[in-house]
């Protein structure tokens, strides 16, 4: 073939070198808004051809369809979209690419003044591209999310040019490209020209520190002015720049306060932002302006509803959402972010560990069976992927190396370690003064003797059990500060060890933070909903594993990303008597709000009081409430309202809440009208509740101890359809009556195994109830159950109302951000949640639940759910939007149901979450 670079080791051609990312404009009036540039031109519209493989052709195709740039070309019907998370999705022959390998052809036209410089900037391309200007080739780029410069003036002309874009699907480096993600292709992040005097600055560092010292240094000698917002402070002429401002307002997450700069040079000007901060590593301690801040973080990719593309609105829009959810750092999973991220990071105040563009995961399946041994250093020693490694991690730092808000540097994922890494590595240390992170390296050294690379400044692990990470800092082999890059896996109704993990790291200043897996599902839309992997006729995928995220593609916010809001509350609270006591957990900014104060008698309002708060870092203030003497369920709630100077984050937003009991629920008796049942005396199942002469049930009421499989239930599903656990059903083994009661006694289990429990169960009618008691005990070679209680069905019901831990669904080990009330809902419309169906919608700790007429009150707490699904057809369906409605509410009554956990990436269910070996569920039915 005439054009072969992408199946050589070269990851660019002609490309200038990597510089910070800024825009240049022709007036000191600088913009934050870009468009506003007279030296910028976006490309948008283009036209497009799609060819399914490479060939001579190609390169002489013109586009003939309409297509806006940027867009991924699988999002718009050209092929499908595939997911694949670990395997590549293609023949393993490190440097080889083999296949067909598909192509887009996008051209234009485009108009130069070649009295000054002009450049294209591309600032993603998924996965190579070679660019002509009139049929000449002007130059190659194979990195996906750095951006690619080139020079257009040699094959300019005055006027109307040709641009062609020719866009490979793969190339030699895309080895390092097997991040975990929708593998789609195209010109997905914006390309502009940018038409410069033919002199102008190339690049500067700036480098500021909290105690006031600016300097910057330019490749030219030129002008900078310096402005506290429009304050001009102090201007500086040369290409060493040294401003000292005193008493600078220091820059953090919490107090994002930003400086300005402007350089100008030869009638250009170039503004920028300067945050005055420093990073440093002391005593195994990650500090930020002195002080060891936590990066409560989530990982986060480039992924919108429509595929990699992003728009600054949805940047903002998720900037928006992590301030609202109190997270303050990201990690930008993994490869470099859009180029605008960085810059709003610094304004709205969010920590950033930037990732390089390399992950070759893949590799570990070399020989047909997943192992992470020396095999996973394949490419990282691999020399002819040297300048892949080099231009990938030194063009990440060139990009964002201003950016105050990056405090790590990140070398990649999940591509093991070798020299490849160590050589750039050291060639960033020297550059910058940024801590280096890379969780690979670990596992270089797990077969050796256990030493982590020096080059590197943190140690840090993905999905370790908790316990592990308690345990780390106290052998010797932790020498520094210790993060996890990712934790809590956030597929599915998940994240039920997150405040474990968070009582570890507020524990000690050796723990840095931890980053969620991860913020966003990843999905196909269609009119009906989300598809996922396998849903798109791909011969390798990997399933829903894309649907991991605390929200949904549309950004739905799920539980768990409310159970990670609570445990990174930026306050905590102690009561103490009528007294409660709000401790800041910020480092930097006064916490400022309301502090509302509720007291409540089982749902009815008592008294509330609002207190307004400023509270510094490190202090503490103290409100007090009145104690209730009403009898029954009573408690103080408080809730923090923030009052916020963040443009994106409103004053009055929610920031954290919680509730004290006060004194317990108790069970009063409760009866209603008269009522009946009828039971099979072979099943034990109450067949009909009977009250003025029609049977209330639509399914009997059962034992039951299936669980719609959840993501998490790995290693407990197989176990639970070794055991049959679908096709369960009760055994009556002795029955006896007595006055108004009748006592059995069974098991619940299925054919050929032996049962899952035994039981034993009293049933009691009296005058307006009918009392309900059933214990049982587990067969320990099922280890634990998903649940334990009885299911039935009624007609659809659209009001219930309960007095449990809501008001989101909650589980034994995932309710930290619940609060136990009485609220209200409609059953008919509790839909499920996630994408791929599962388990939901169950509040822990329930005390009574109202379901129509139909009321429920436990002798003890209890759990429930009240859904339009049954169990099974959760487990039938492989999409939300293919569950049917039937015209009945499913009930769950449980005496004990299993946590959560994060098992289908992290560590197995924890010991204490699991359902009850042993438990009793004691409740008493009325109709009203
Ligand atoms: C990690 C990996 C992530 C993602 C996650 C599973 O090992 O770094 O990219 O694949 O597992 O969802
Ligand atoms: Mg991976």
């Amino acid at each position: 073939m005439k054009f072969n670079y992408h199946n050589e080791k070269y990851p660019q051609i002609n490309v200038l070198k990597g510089r910070s990312y800024y825009v240049p404009f022709d007036t000191d009036n600088v913009s934050d808004d870009r468009e506003k540039s007279n030296q910028f031109t976006k490309l948008s519209n283009w036209k497009f051809k799609y060819f399914d493989d490479v060939s001579d052709d190609v390169f002489l195709a013109q586009g003939e369809d309409d297509i806006v740039v940027p867009s991924n070309w699988q999002m718009l019907g050209y092929s499908n979209p595939g997911y694949v998370n670990i395997k590549y999705p293609f023949p393993l022959l490190p440097g080889k690419i083999f296949g067909k390998n598909a192509v887009g052809v996008y051209t234009t036209t485009i108009d130069l003044d070649l009295s000054k410089a002009n450049y294209i900037n591309f600032e993603g391309v998924d996965s190579a591209f070679y660019l002509f200007l009139n049929d000449k080739f002007v130059g190659y780029s194979s990195v996906p999310h750095n951006i690619a410069e080139l020079d257009l003036q040699n094959y300019a002309v005055n006027g109307k040019n040709n641009l062609k874009v020719v866009v490979l699907q793969k190339n030699f480096g895309s080895y390092l490209d097997d991040q975990d993600k929708f593998r789609l292709s195209g010109i997905f992040r914006d390309v502009y020209i940018l038409s410069r005097p033919k002199d102008h600055i190339f690049d500067y560092k700036i480098k500021a520190n909290q105690n006031g010292k600016l300097e910057i240094d330019i490749d030219k000698k030129a002008t900078v002015k310096l402005f506290d917002g429009d304050k001009f402070i102090a201007q500086k002429e040369g290409k060493n720049a040294v401003f000292t401002v005193k008493n600078p307002k220091i820059w953090s997450a919490e107090a994002p306060n930003l400086y300005n700069v402007v350089i100008s040079y030869n009638g250009e000007y170039i503004k920028d932002y300067v945050g005055f901060r420093t990073i440093e590593i002391k005593d195994r301690a990650f500090l930020l302006n002195g002080k060891a801040i936590k990066l409560k973080g989530v990982n986060r990719h480039s992924s919108t509803v429509n595929g990699f593309v992003e728009t600054v609105d949805d940047l903002i829009n998720d900037l928006k959402i992590l301030k609202e959810h109190n997270v303050n750092a990201i990690r930008t999973s993994h490869y470099p972010p859009h180029p605008i991220l960085p810059q709003l990071c610094d304004k709205y105040g969010i920590y950033l560990m930037v990732e390089a563009d390399i992950e070759c995961h893949g590799v570990v399946w070399r020989n047909a069976q997943f192992c992470d041994a020396k095999i996973y250093n394949d490419i990282a020693r691999d020399m002819q992927f040297k300048e892949h490694f080099e231009n990938r991690i030194l063009n990440m730092y060139e990009r964002d190396k201003n950016r105050p808000s990056v405090l790590i540097w990140s070398l990649g994922n999940e591509a093991g370690w070798g020299c490849n890494f160590e050589f750039v590595a050291e060639k960033l240390k020297k550059l910058d003064d940024r801590p280096l992170h890379y969780e690979g390296a670990y596992y270089r050294e797990v077969n050796d003797y256990f030493q982590e690379r020096d080059v590197l400044d943190m140690h840090s692990r993905m999905y370790p059990m908790v316990q592990t990470v308690r345990d780390f800092p106290n052998t010797m082999d932790c020498t520094k500060p210790f993060v996890l890059c990712e934790y809590t896996h956030a597929m599915g109704n998940s994240c039920g060890d997150v405040k474990d993990y968070w009582d570890v790291m507020y524990s000690a200043d050796v723990y840095m933070g931890a980053f969620v897996w991860e913020y966003c599902d990843h999905g196909v839309k269609t009119k009906d909903g989300f598809l996922y992997g396998g849903d798109n006729g791909e011969e390798l995928h990997d399933g829903n594993f894309c649907v991991d995220g605390l929200v949904s593609p549309d950004r739905k916010i799920k539980s768990s990303f409310l159970e990670v809001k609570k445990v990174y509350e930026n306050l905590t609270v102690e009561r103490n008597g009528n007294k409660l006591k709000i401790n800041s957990r910020n480092y930097f900014a006064n916490i400022k709000g309301d502090f509302k104060v509720t007291v409540k008698n089982e749902g009815e309002i008592l008294s509330e009081t609002v207190y307004k708060i400023d509270v510094a870092p490190f202090k503490s203030t103290t409100v007090s409430f009145v104690v209730p003497k009403e009898k029954g369920f009573t408690a103080v709630y408080w809730e923090y309202l923030v009052d916020s100077d963040c443009e994106i984050l409103a004053s009055g937003t929610s920031l954290a809440k919680g509730y004290f009991e006060l004194s317990p629920y108790e069970f009063t008796m409760p009866t209603g009208k008269d009522i009946d049942y009828t039971l099979d005396e072979k099943t034990g199942d109450i067949t009909a509740i009977i009250c003025d002469g029609k049977n209330i049930l639509k399914n009997p009421i059962k034992i039951s101890v299936l669980r719609a499989y959840l993501d998490n239930d790995t290693d407990s599903r197989t176990r639970w359809k070794a055991f049959n656990t679908e096709k369960a059903f009760t055994m009556v083994d002795s029955l006896e009556k007595i006055g108004n009661k009748t006592i059995l006694k069974g098991y619940h289990g299925s054919i050929a195994y032996a049962p899952h429990l035994c039981f034993d169960m009293t049933i009691e009618k009296g005058d307006g109830y009918i009392d309900v008691d059933f214990s049982y005990r587990t067969n320990r070679k099922v280890a634990y159950l998903g649940r334990v209680g009885v299911e039935f069905a009624l007609d659809e019901i659209n009001n219930a109302e309960y007095l449990g831990l809501g008001e989101g669904e909650t589980y034994v080990d995932k309710n930290n951000y619940a609060v136990k009330d009485v609220f209200k809902f409609n059953p008919s419309e509790n839909n499920c949640p996630y994408i791929r169906p599962q388990e939901y919608g169950s509040h822990y700790k329930t005390s009574y639940v109202k379901l129509g007429n139909l009321e429920i009150y436990g002798k003890k707490d209890f759990s429930f759910s009240a859904i339009p699904y049954s169990q099974k057809q959760l487990i039938a369906k492989p999409h939300d939007f293919e569950l049917l409605k039937d015209g009945k509410t499913y009930v769950n009554i449980d005496a004990s149901i299993s946590g959560v956990g994060t098992h289908a990436c992290g560590p197995e269910l924890d010991r204490k979450y699991w359902a009850n070996l042993a438990d009793k569920l004691s409740i008493r039915i009325i109709v009203k």
